[in-house]
């Protein structure tokens, strides 16, 4: 079997809003529209990924969440109606999923090798979290390439900061590790907001723009000192810079993905393309890719 590489991550987060924007097929509520920012930014995101010709698409969600160390799914097929639980009348999606159980059987046996404590999820009916499909309906809605879920364990919420992240720089190496094991061409989705500062209501029409905008000045001066710095290529600055980033714009990078996805790469000092940033009731978000063939980093199919 030839050496698995990574191609490929990108930042992809999940306000269902998006989805909801789209009016694919499988969600029930309808919009006019809506956060058009982000969903061309996914749109041009999608046009990359489709050129990478990936195996399969790995994803770190914020909202699968276990007490209990790291999670991967583990059935084959999964389906069944994904619903948000803060905003139902905008999520209730009717997935279906193909899961490279071979993979994360392997990345939950080397994660575990470097001392986590792991688990593969192997309940026939569970029902995967609004996260893990949001991300993966806006960079691939036609469903046709296989995943790996990872769940976010919640630790990082009861621990000292730099703990938790230090869990998730050794889950990405684990990742890595088990990609390169079993001979995938592996792109990487880190399903994380920015700053996270968000508004309390939403307005009558939640898709109305004119009532869009950042909830908080001095979050939405972080994110794009932050997006400025990933654009130069200054990875290690980003990362000197996170627990200060975390604190002051509540980012969401703190549940894992995004060092789970850098300690992957192993954390590429190299431009990131930023294909658009928008705010979702308030939140920060920014689509952004880290192409590891045009860095020279991986190589071309
Ligand atoms: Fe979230």
């Amino acid at each position: 079997m030839a050496q698995g590489q990574i191609v490929a991550g990108y930042l992809a987060p999940h306000p269902p809003h998006l989805v909801y924007g789209e009016n694919p097929p499988q969600n029930e509520p309808k919009s006019r529209g809506g956060w058009e920012q982000l969903r061309w930014a996914y749109e041009r995101a999608r046009a990359t990924l489709d050129e990478l010709k990936p195996d399969v698409l790995l994803v770190h969600s914020p909202h699968w969440i276990t007490q209990q160390g790291h999670h991967f799914l583990g059935v084959k097929e999964l389906s069944g109606k994904s619903v948000d639980p803060i905003f139902p009348n905008l999520f209730r999606y009717s997935f279906n999923l193909d899961v490279d159980v071979e993979l994360a059987e392997a990345c939950c046996e080397q994660a575990r090798e470097l001392g986590l404590t792991t688990k593969m999820m192997r309940n026939p009916n569970f029902r995967v979290d609004y996260g893990t499909i949001t991300t993966l309906h806006m960079m691939r809605p036609q469903w046709d390439i296989p995943v790996v879920g990872i769940s976010a364990n919640n630790s990082p919420y009861y621990l000292k900061l730099d703990e938790g992240l230090e869990e998730m720089d050794r889950l990405g190496k684990a990742t890595a590790e088990a990609i390169r094991k079993t001979g995938r061409r592996a792109v990487l989705l880190a399903s994380n907001t920015l700053c996270h500062w968000h508004f309390h209501e939403e307005p009558e029409i939640p898709e109305d723009m004119s009532m869009e905008h950042p909830q908080d000045y001095n979050g939405y001066l972080w994110d794009m000192k932050v997006i400025e710095l990933l654009r130069q290529g200054k990875t290690n600055e980003v990362f000197e810079l996170l627990p200060d980033f975390i604190q002051e714009a509540f980012a969401e990078i703190k549940s894992g993905a995004f060092t789970w996805m850098f300690s992957a790469m192993g954390y590429p000092n190299i431009p990131a393309e930023l294909h658009g940033y928008g705010t979702v009731i308030g939140t920060g978000n920014a689509v952004m890719e880290w192409n590891l063939i045009k860095a020279g980093l991986a190589q071309a199919a």
